[in-house]
């Protein structure tokens, strides 16, 4: 049985987790969708920024002005501790997907590698897509992606794996249901002293079209779906989806 909330426990050895993810390419990627589409944006925000990989590796490449935030307080102190040891000018703080996006409006924000995917009611999808937009200037865009039903499908050998970080020790197990598109990671870490906890990390996979009617119903153009890190359009098979949205009000 879960003992914690996710991402409580696991912030701490969260980036070693991590370790196979290739943030560098995939803030590269970001930054050209910002630049093809949020041409001057000099206000990018983050949301769902973990411990701020991609936020950081975007503040490298910008001439914008950073923030980042997230739900999870213990992933948001490992953002602010790694800003401070690269001397980073991006502030960090702790905002669910619920709440409002503090001013000022942004030009850009940015949601990428499944944060989309914890929300498990379309209403909330929903709820989070008008706190955006809300948040956006006139013409602002909306970076977001999602993971598929198919990139479940395709990877279930891929779900349980250990290791070992610094802080705990890990066993990481998966289970996708293609009848809900309920996605379940669980993870048990072991810390040095002895201690044991269980995260269950809950996630939805919705289809590019479940997605593609609640942004019409949230008032979102839709400038591109791009299919997984290129700019080939999205298809029903995609497995991951790159929208970028833009706020016509
Ligand atoms: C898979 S992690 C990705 C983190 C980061 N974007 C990255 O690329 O490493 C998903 C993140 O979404 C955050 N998250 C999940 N549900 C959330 C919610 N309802 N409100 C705010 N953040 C949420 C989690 O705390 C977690 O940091």
């Amino acid at each position: 049985m879960p003992d914690a909330l996710p991402y409580s426990h696991l912030a701490a050895g969260y980036d070693a987790v991590m370790a196979h993810v290739d943030y560098p390419g995939w803030a590269r990627y970001v930054a050209r969708l910002l630049g093809s589409h949020a041409t001057d944006a000099r206000d990018v925000v983050e949301i769902g920024c973990g411990t701020g990989s991609l936020t950081l590796a975007l503040d490298a490449l910008l001439t914008a002005r950073l923030r980042g935030y997230d739900g999870a307080p213990a992933m948001v102190a490992e953002a602010q501790r790694k800003a401070a040891r690269l001397g980073a000018d991006v502030a960090f703080g702790v905002l669910g997907f619920h709440q409002p996006i503090p001013a000022p409006a942004a030009d850009a924000v940015v949601l990428v590698y499944d944060g989309l995917n914890y929300l498990l009611e379309p209403r909330e999808v929903a709820q989070l897509l008008a706190n955006v937009r809300q948040s956006l200037t006139p013409g602002g865009v909306f970076v977001v992606d999602q993971s598929t039903p198919a990139n479940s499908l395709n990877h279930a050998g891929e779900f349980d794996d250990e290791g070992e970080t610094d802080a705990f020790s890990y066993v990481r197990a998966g289970h996708y249901d293609p009848a809900t598109r309920l996605h379940t990671t669980t993870f048990e870490l072991r810390a040095a002293d002895g201690s044991v906890h269980r995260e269950a990390h809950y996630q939805r996979a919705y289809t590019r079209d479940e997605l593609a009617a609640l942004i019409g119903s949230a008032g979102l153009e839709v400038l591109a779906a791009y299919d997984g890190f290129s700019t080939d359009p999205a298809g029903a098979e995609s497995e991951r989806i790159h929208w970028v949205l833009r706020n016509p009000a």
